[in-house]
């Protein structure tokens, strides 16, 4: 049996009180077990199973209104995390224990056995509970169709948001090998860039030595601070980068170039939600983006992983929401407010940019968040 702190509970179900004395006696002869229900039918077992918690059921098979087998596999229907144990009275036949399987009994034994196999049986099937399972890590990239839309205010925005939320649990990564703007957007000061990085020798030790530290703490990775080669980032480097990072946070936000080349689609192929940034006053830039959407889904990424998020919203916009949802054929998720004399860090003051993107992320995040923001603008 697995290491438990807790002894086992145990619901006790037997018609004759000598019979539920006797198993009482046995179960409470060490600390392993407790007892946490006594039934003389069935259905009072059945009852029982269901309305407190029990990690195993022991019945006997001769009881009244549902017998054991009837009872065992009601148990088991409406309270599968309980174990079930039949004891027969008398021999135990092979057909007995099948039909006791087949009811959904983990072990049978005859009722000359309580003694010496009741407690070690228990011990044997009983499932320890399963430690809550970590959260997987998101990864979230962001990119557009064009050039100035937005990209780098939407991803470091929301990694922003993401960390107020889980400190020390997001990563914003700038994948730009030319023209990255993160860091002298977050005022990042000498970055060890990834390009340094050797695609075979990557560990998150080693990547987290290449992380800075914005003002808030979130974590930041730059690509390149001059002008690499535009592969400098190659798609197996990338790939061993990501494997890394979701070892060690719940929220990784790239920033993504719009260059449909090997890396960028080999990170598509991994990531878990593409956030495709456009805006409401340039048509190119709702054509764009349904060019990109068309190359990356579903080929790279389903469609359903796709979010579209209009940026720089105002009231002067000449294309609606509609005719963008039309044209692109995704939902749009977020609309950004144009932030008048936004400069660098989009979360700094309590504006409604930075309102709105504390929306997306809570979408990201998988908090319920009824409201999407109007289009309204500063
Ligand atoms: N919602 C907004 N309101 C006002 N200004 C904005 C908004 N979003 C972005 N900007 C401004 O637009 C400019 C371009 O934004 P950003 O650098 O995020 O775009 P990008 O798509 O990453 O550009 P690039 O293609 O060069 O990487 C910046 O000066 C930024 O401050
Ligand atoms: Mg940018």
């Amino acid at each position: 049996m697995s290491e438990r702190s807790e002894s086992i509970r145990v619901l006790v179900a037997a018609r004759d009180r000598a019979v539920r004395d006797h198993l009482r006696r046995v179960l409470t002869s060490t600390k392993d077990c407790i007892v946490t229900g006594v039934a003389v039918d069935g259905q009072e077992a059945v009852h029982t199973a269901g309305v407190r918690k029990h990690d195993v059921a022991v019945v006997m098979l001769d009881l009244p209104i549902y017998n054991g087998l009837e009872t065992t596999r009601m148990i088991r229907q409406y309270v599968p995390a309980v174990k079930g144990i039949l004891i027969g009275n008398g021999d135990v036949s092979p057909d007995m224990t099948k039909q006791a399987m087949l009811a959904g009994a983990s072990a049978c034994l005859s009722s000359t056995e309580i003694d010496s196999a009741l407690l070690s049986t228990i011990k044997d099937i009983y499932d320890p509970p399963m430690p809550p399972l970590a959260p997987p890590c998101n990864i979230i990239a962001v990119t557009g169709g064009r050039g100035g839309i937005g990209k780098s205010t939407v991803a470091s925005g929301l990694a922003l948001c993401l960390h107020q939320k889980f400190p020390g649990q997001v990563v914003l990564l700038d994948m730009y090998t030319q023209f990255g703007d993160i860091s002298t957007m977050l005022r990042i000061e000498d970055p060890r860039p990834l390009v340094e990085l050797q695609a075979e020798k990557i560990d998150l030790e080693l990547l987290q030595s290449y992380m800075s530290d914005h003002q808030s703490g979130l974590k930041v990775l730059i690509g390149s601070i001059v002008i690499s080669p535009l592969d400098a980032l190659g798609g197996d480097l990338l790939e061993n980068i990501i494997h890394e990072l979701k070892k060690g946070y719940r929220f990784v936000l790239i920033d993504l170039p719009p260059l449909m080349h090997e890396p960028v689609l080999r990170v598509i192929s991994l990531i878990h939600e593409l956030i495709i940034v456009t805006n409401r006053f340039e048509v190119q830039t709702v054509t764009d983006a349904k060019r990109l959407l068309d190359t990356v889904a579903p080929r790279y990424i389903p469609l359903e992983q796709v979010k579209l998020v209009v940026n720089r919203v105002s009231r002067h916009d000449s294309i609606s929401q509609d005719q963008i949802e039309k044209a692109v054929g995704v939902k749009i998720q977020a609309m950004l407010p144009n932030q008048r004399n936004l400069a660098g860090d989009p979360m700094r003051g309590n504006t409604k940019l930075a309102n709105a993107l504390h929306q997306l992320a809570n979408i990201l995040a998988e908090e319920p968040s009824q409201l999407m923001p109007d289009s309204g603008q500063e």
